[in-house]
C-alpha cells in the first residue's frame, strides 16, 4: 500500500493553535511584537532580563519585576553549576547539540527557586561546559552578578567579554526570545496542556528546536558560507545547489511573505560589534544573489532572509563555537518556552488536534 500523504493542511498552516499575550508575528507586513514591542525598539529599551520579566508577568498573570529575574538567573546559574557533574554524567560521547538535550533532561527542582528561573539559569551553565568539555577544558564557574548574556559568554571563551561582545549577544537574546507559535514553542505548549510540568515541556521544546528547519540552520548557513568561499563562487555555487533541489539555509519562513524583521536587528548588532572580523559585505553579496536566486525558482512563493542567516555570522563574530548555536538558541528561547508553558498551564486545556485517516477502512 503506497498511499501518498500530502503536506498542506497537515502543517497546520494558519491555524491559531493557542491566544498568547507574548508575542505576535506579521508575516505579510514582515512585523514581530514581543510582550507590546516592536523587536528593534525592544532591543533598543531593554536588555535580556527584562524582556524575560515581560514574558513571565505575560505567562503567569502576575508582575515578575527585571529585578527579580536577574537576581533569580543569576542564583539559578550557581545551582546549575553545582550539579553540573550529574547532569553531564549521561552526555559522554555526544556532540554539544545531543549532550544539552540529555543534560536538559536531567533538569529538577530548586528549592526557592521558581521552575522557569531553574531553566533558563541552567541552560548557559550546560552550554558553556559542553563548549569548554569539547576543547578538553574545565567548565568556568558562572558570575551571579554578570548580566545573562555577559556571563553565558565567559562560560563559553572562558574570559570576560568586552561591553561590546555583551551588548552584541544580548541583543541576540533579546531578539530570538520568543516568535509566536513556531515549532518548538508549539511543541512546548503541547506538553504544557497535559500539565506535565516545566521540565518536561521545555526539554521537548529543545529536541523540536534542533531540526534544520527551525532551529539547526545557523550551523549550516556558516558550511554554506564557507563552501562559497568567494565573490565569484556565489553564482555557480547557488545555482548548483538550487538545481539539485537543495534549501537553503537561512532562508525563507513559513510565515513571513517578506524579510524577517530580526535580520536587520541582528545585522545592526553585528555592524556595532567593531573588529569582530565578520565579513558582512561577502555575506550581504550571497544574501543578495540567494535572494534573487530564490524569487526567480519560486516566484509564487516569497522566500527572503530569515533570521538564521545573521544568527550565523553574529554568534560566529563572537567565537561561539558553530557545533553550539542551536544550545545559544535555546538559551534565548527558553525565556519563551517557560513563559508559553505557564501561560498554557493557565488556560487548563489539553491541545489535541484530530488526524485526517486515509488509510483502509476495515470490510
Ligand atoms: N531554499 C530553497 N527552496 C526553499 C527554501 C529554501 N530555504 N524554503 C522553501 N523553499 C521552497 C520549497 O522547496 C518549496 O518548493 P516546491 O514548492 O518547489 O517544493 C517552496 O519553497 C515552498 O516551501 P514551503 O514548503 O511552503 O515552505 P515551508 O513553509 O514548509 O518551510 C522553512 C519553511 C522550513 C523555514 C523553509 O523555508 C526552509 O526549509 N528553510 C531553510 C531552513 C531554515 O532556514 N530554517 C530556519 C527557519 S527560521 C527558524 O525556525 C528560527
Amino acid at each position: 500500500m503506497n498511499i501518498q500523504l500530502s503536506k498542506s493542511p497537515i502543517g497546520l498552516d494558519g491555524i491559531p493553535a493557542a491566544e498568547t499575550v507574548l508575542s505576535h508575528v506579521d508575516g505579510e507586513r514582515g512585523e514581530l511584537i514581543i510582550a507590546g514591542e516592536h523587536v528593534g525598539d525592544l532591543v533598543r529599551k531593554t536588555g535580556f532580563e527584562g524582556v524575560t520579566a515581560r514574558l513571565w508577568s505575560g505567562g503567569t498573570g502576575q508582575p515578575v519585576s527585571e529585578a527579580t529575574v536577574r537576581a533569580a538567573l543569576g542564583a539559578a546559574r550557581q545551582r546549575a553549576f553545582a550539579r553540573l557533574p550529574d547532569l553531564l554524567g549521561i552526555t559522554r560521547g555526544l556532540s554539544i547539540v545531543d549532550g544539552f538535550r540529555a543534560a536538559v533532561a536531567g533538569l529538577r527542582a530548586e528549592n526557592g527557586l521558581p521552575h522557569e528561573a531553574t531553566i533558563v539559569g541552567a541552560f548557559p551553565v550546560i552550554a558553556g561546559a559542553l563548549v569548554q568539555r569539547a576543547k578538553g577544558c574545565d567548565p568556568v564557574a558562572p558570575d551571579p552578578d554578570a548580566s545573562h548574556a555577559a556571563d553565558t559568554l565567559s562560560m563559553m571563551l572562558n574570559r570576560k567579554p568586552d561591553a561590546c561582545e555583551a551588548a552584541a549577544l544580548d541583543a541576540y537574546f533579546v531578539t530570538v526570545c520568543d516568535h509566536g507559535m513556531n515549532a518548538s514553542t508549539f511543541t512546548t505548549r503541547v506538553v504544557a496542556s497535559t500539565q506535565a510540568d516545566l521540565f518536561a515541556a521545555v526539554t521537548a521544546g529543545y529536541c523540536a528546536l534542533t531540526g534544520p528547519l527551525h532551529g539547526g540552520a545557523p550551523e549550516p548557513v556558516l558550511e554554506m558560507l564557507d563552501a562559497i568561499g568567494s565573490s565569484e563562487r556565489i553564482k555557480p555555487w547557488v545555482d548548483d545547489a538550487l538545481a539539485r533541489g537543495e534549501r537553503l539555509m537561512g532562508f525563507g519562513h513559513r510565515i513571513y511573505r517578506v524579510r524577517d524583521p530580526r535580520a536587520d536587528v541582528l545585522k545592526g548588532a553585528i555592524e556595532r560589534l567593531a573588529g569582530s572580523g565578520a565579513d558582512l559585505p561577502f555575506a550581504g553579496e550571497v544574501e543578495a544573489y540567494i535572494r534573487t536566486a530564490l524569487r526567480q525558482k519560486n516566484p509564487d512563493r516569497p522566500l527572503d532572509t530569515n533570521v538564521e542567516f545573521f544568527t550565523a555570522i553574529l554568534l560566529d563574530a563572537l567565537s561561539i563555537p558553530r557545533q553550539a548555536f542551536t544550545p545559544v538558541f535555546a538559551v534565548a528561547r527558553a525565556a519563551g518556552w517557560t513563559a508559553h508553558a505557564r501561560e498554557q498551564q493557565r488556560v487548563g486545556r489539553l491541545i489535541r488536534p484530530s488526524s485526517a485517516y486515509i488509510g483502509p477502512m476495515p470490510d
